[in-house]
This record gives C-alpha cells, sequence and structure tokens, in this order.
C-alpha cells in the first residue's frame, strides 16, 4: 500500500511501463502490490477457457490483464465506483470481464475457478470496525490487518478447480505464516510466488507510530516487504 494517491487523478500509470489504467476518483491507484501480483499472474497459464476471478478488483487492472491473457474474467469488488471502474477499463482494453458487486465471494458462490487472484485490503488499523464507503475501504483491515485476508483464505478455496491456484498479495506485516497455515489447513500446497520490499506510501507512514506501538515494525522502518502467496489445489 505504497505511493497512494492524495487527490483526484484520472489515470495511474505503471512506472516504468507505457501502460496506463484508467482510474476513477475514490478508487485505489494500481500500485507496487498491483504490479507484483500482475507479475505473479502473467507466469501462469491462462489459455481461452481458463476461469479467473479476480476478488477485490479496484480498478480492474487485474482483471483486465488476465483477459488480454485469454482468460474468461470475472471480477467483484463491493465498491460500486470500483465497479464501475472496472468495467470501464475492461471496455477500454475491449475485453469482455463479468463485473459484479457484492461482497468477497458473495456474487460468486457456487461458481468454479482455475485461478483466483486477489489484492484486498491488508493494512492494520485504528479498531476493528470496518470502513463501509470512501478509498480507506481499499486499505484498512482491522487492528491486525487480517479482517479480509482471513476471509479470503477461509473462502477462495471453495471456488478452485480440482487444480485450480489462488494468488494473493500481502504485507509480510500481516502474517504470511497466518496466510500459509490457514490455506494448508484448506489441502492447498502453498509457495511464495514474488516478493519485493517497498517503501511505506502515505498511508503506512501515517501509521507508523501505531505499528510500531504494536511492535509490528522496528524503529525508523520505512518499508515493508510486499508477498505473493500462491497455493495451488
Ligand atoms: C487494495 S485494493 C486492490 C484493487 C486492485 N485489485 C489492485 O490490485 O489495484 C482492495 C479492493 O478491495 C475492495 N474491497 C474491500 N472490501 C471488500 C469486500 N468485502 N468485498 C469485495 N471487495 C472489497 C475495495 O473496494 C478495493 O477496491
Amino acid at each position: 500500500m505504497s505511493g497512494l494517491f492524495s487527490g483526484p487523478k484520472a489515470t495511474v500509470t505503471k512506472p516504468g511501463s507505457t501502460r496506463s489504467v484508467f482510474r476513477l476518483p475514490g478508487v485505489y491507484p494500481p500500485q507496487e502490490d498491483t504490479w507484483l501480483l500482475a507479475d505473479a499472474l502473467r507466469r501462469e497459464d491462462i489459455a481461452a477457457n481458463t476461469r479467473v476471478l479476480d476478488l477485490c478488483t479496484g480498478t480492474g487492472a487485474l482483471a483486465v490483464s488476465a483477459a488480454a491473457a485469454g482468460g474468461r474474467v470475472t471480477a467483484v469488488d463491493v465498491s460500486p465506483r470500483a465497479t464501475t471502474n472496472a468495467r470501464i477499463n475492461a471496455r477500454i482494453g475491449g475485453h469482455r470481464v463479468r463485473v459484479l458487486r457484492g461482497d468477497l465471494v458473495d456474487p460468486v458462490r457456487g461458481r468454479c475457478f482455475d485461478i483466483i487472484v486477489s489484492n484486498p485490503p491488508y493494512v492494520p488499523a485504528d479498531d476493528d470496525v470496518l470502513p463501509t464507503g470512501g478509498i480507506a475501504r481499499a486499505w484498512d483491515a482491522g487492528k491486525n490487518g487480517r479482517a479480509l485476508l482471513d476471509r479470503v483464505c477461509e473462502h477462495a478455496p471453495e471456488l478452485l478447480a480440482p487444480t485450480g491456484v489462488l494468488l494473493l498479495v500481502q504485507s509480510a506485516l500481516t502474517g504470511v505464516e497466518k496466510t500459509q497455515s490457514m490455506l494448508e489447513e484448506k489441502g492447498l500446497a502453498v509457495a511464495v510466488a514474488a516478493r519485493a520490499e517497498v517503501d511505506f506510501g502515505a498511508v503506512m507512514r501515517s501509521r507508523s507510530a501505531l505499528l510500531k506501538a504494536r511492535g509490528l515494525i522496528g524503529a525508523g522502518q520505512h518499508t515493508e516487504e510486499l508477498v505473493v502467496v500462491r497455493a495451488r489445489k
């Protein structure tokens, strides 16, 4: 969650890339965690019939990337702005993406996917009350930062096809081991697909004192490790 925007911008461009993603104000701007996950997604086999689910889609950057690779993509987000944004990006890219609004897996219960990608909110917050609107809903994840991660670990495996893969990005500050053990309990084989050390962005910087008080970071720490967990059925 670094480099977070501080004003209304229409587009965000991946650093070092000519690619840009249209973004409505109030929608999470794609950034390091998005791109780390996108790179991991690109390493998966995606063919014409590959069913891909992008859980917590935001601008739809990952969904569009999967659709561009040829997948049959469904994207879910709780935010109406995000679902509108994802539909616009699918349209701009000329891709068919089924975009559904709802709480996590609710809109896709009973369905089956070959690949699930997710960049859920994972920043530790003051309390366990999750925002019900506004851009903070894209990162606030309760005191331990795991409110959404735990739900993804609990429910995403139920949606995976017999050889399906879950790709999930999070900060190492919010318990990669917990993610691993929850997914292993669901019978998945878990590995780290990618990791990257990144500077704190505005949100993490503003929570430095809180994170330090909780023993999550050391004095003067201003970076966090992002980790993409790959869990295979
Ligand atoms: C960190 S952003 C990721 C956006 C995008 N996937 C990316 O990587 O740039 C998290 C997204 O999760 C969405 N979200 C938060 N709570 C949710 C929930 N309960 N169900 C579905 N989406 C949720 C937010 O609206 C936000 O768009």
